[in-house]
């Protein structure tokens, strides 16, 4: 499917009632790895609080052991702390990475704002080489955006 299909399947379970936040963020977890075949693992890392460190949230994919993550720790921590979006075209060739299963190859990290306050972020995981481009970001970008608009 493409991000312009899937933009309104997104906004359609954003916009569901009677639905908890960490349900509806599930279905979207779902709905891009089980549509976009070089997205293998998608999920939502969170702040603790005022705590400098994430926590994992909903997620579609294997299970993984990296429940909390540092702030500055990995990809994900150094985005908590840049506030940027990271693209990893090779995990192979990144020295702070952590490393949650063999099989995957690249990475894309997009945090979420809240009132410009980094509130968390998606990470999506691929066994694809180099699989993300600045689509992948545009599109996050705006899933991320409508998101936020929960909390
Ligand atoms: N690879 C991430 C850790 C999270 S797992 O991909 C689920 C990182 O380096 O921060």
């Amino acid at each position: 499917m493409t991000f312009e299909e899937l933009k309104p399947k997104v906004t359609d379970i954003l916009h569901h009632e009677n639905t908890l936040i960490d349900d509806k963020l599930l279905q979207i977890c779902h709905l891009l790895k089980d549509n976009i075949d070089y997205y293998d693992w998608v999920g939502y890392y969170f702040r603790n609080g005022e705590k400098e460190e994430l926590i994992l949230g909903p997620y579609a994919g294997e299970a993984t052991d990296h429940t909390v993550i540092p702030f500055g720790k990995g990809i994900c921590g150094q985005v908590a702390v840049s506030n940027e979006n990271f693209v990893v075209p090779d995990v192979n060739a990144q020295d702070n990475y952590i490393a949650c299963s063999i099989t995957v190859k690249s990475e894309i990290v997009v945090p979420m704002f809240v009132n410009g306050k980094n509130i968390g972020q998606i990470d999506i995981d691929s066994n694809v080489l180099d699989a993300f481009n600045e689509a992948d970001e545009r599109f996050l970008e705006f899933v991320n955006e409508n998101v936020a608009k929960l909390y």
